[in-house]
């Protein structure tokens, strides 16, 4: 053997001794990658060796390549070896350091529900639909004329004190301090058919906000217009809602009022379903509490709609749904509605 060649297979065999040695030594697979760069990378050790061949007499060339391509390869296959070895490790190790809890109580996903609004408006269409009435909706936006004038509340008559008012930068324009200009809306629609509708929705009114009013509310609207109906009707509807809604021993009375666009005009006040009558809080002692407004449709709103009031008469009545919502579940403060307190609103599902 020529020295040379002596040397080049010496200086092969400690390549390997040491190589394999470190590759003993690596614990984690950022060790086994710098030990794959500095061994089998393109500047690793082994290239560098093999590169040195190219010095070599010609004749010595290829058994000496023939020795480095056994060393590479030995040295790519306990590369793998210990690579699977350390990848195992490294899945054990973060198999029992970032162990999870299955006992732990996880995030419930909550499910929404209808506001109390929602629901309570539903239950009454479900009451009105069965005794014939239907759904119709209006615009929140009203001109004076409908949400005042066609309801016989003329510019500047005092009745408009009943209803303070949001006026916006359009003259003439406001938001509707109550449903009734639905009435119209509906008359103007379906003339000179009958009519059963009842017409639900926002109303705002320019008021300080307390326990017992907000500035916006929902108003539940009811009309029937037709050629023989009478204020029995009218009783019959209401004492009917306020039983199937409240109980079946409810009493309704019913106390002539004032509303220009009705005659005769009566709020109606039911028993107080807290005592029964006998007199609370809620009730301030009276055993009475009032939940809407009444009345036979006035015959200029009649005829504002349409109608001949000769021929055609109606009734109509308007209520306060929260009102209904409170008495009906004991809420004591109508802010609870739209402050959108979860503790309140998950009450009722
Ligand atoms: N619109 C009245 C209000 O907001 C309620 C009302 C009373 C409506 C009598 C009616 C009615 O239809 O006939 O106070």
């Amino acid at each position: 053997m020529l020295k040379k060649e002596i040397a080049m297979s010496e200086q092969f065999s400690a390549l390997r001794e040491q190589a394999l040695a470190k590759l003993k030594a690596t614990s984690t697979l950022t060790d086994l990658e710098q030990w794959r760069v500095a061994y089998l990378g393109k500047k690793g050790q082994l290239s560098l060796t093999l590169r040195s061949i190219g010095q070599l007499p010609k004749d010595e060339r290829p058994q000496a390549g023939q020795a480095a391509n056994v060393l590479k390869k030995l040295l790519e296959e306990a590369y793998a070896s210990r690579q699977e070895v350390l990848k195992a490790d490294d899945l054990a190790r973060t198999i029992s350091q970032e162990a999870l809890d299955v006992t732990l109580p996880g995030h419930p996903a909550t499910q929404g529900r209808l506001h109390l609004t929602t629901r309570t408006l539903r239950e009454i269409y479900g009451i009105f639909a069965q005794m014939g009435f239907q759904v119709v909706r209006s615009r929140e936006v009203e001109s004076d004329l409908y949400n005042f004038q066609l309801l016989n509340i003329p510019p500047h008559h005092p009745a408009r004190d009943m209803w303070s008012t949001f006026h916006t930068t359009r003259e003439g324009v406001v938001l509707r301090t109550h449903t009734s200009p639905g009435q119209i809306h509906t008359m103007r629609r379906f003339c000179p058919e009958p009519i059963r509708v009842i017409l639900p929705g926002r109303a705002y009114r320019f008021e300080q906000v307390t326990a017992r009013a907000e500035f916006m509310f929902y108003n539940i609207e009811g009309l029937a217009i037709g050629r023989h109906i009478t204020l029995a009707d009218l009783k019959g509807t209401l004492v009917n809602f306020a039983r199937r809604m409240f109980g079946p021993e409810r009493e309704l009375r019913f106390r002539a009022n004032y509303f220009p666009f009705t005659e005769p005009s009566a709020e109606a006040d039911m028993d107080c379903i807290i005592c029964g009558g006998k007199g609370c809080r809620i009730c301030k002692y009276t055993g009475w509490v009032e939940i809407l407004g009444s009345g036979m449709v006035h015959p200029k709103v009649l005829a504002n709609g349409g109608y001949d009031p000769e021929v055609f008469s109606g009734f109509a009545f308007g209520m306060g749904l929260e009102r209904i919502a409170m008495l009906k579940h004991r809420i004591d403060d109508i802010r609870y509605f739209y402050s959108n307190d979860l503790r309140f609103l998950n009450q009722f599902s």
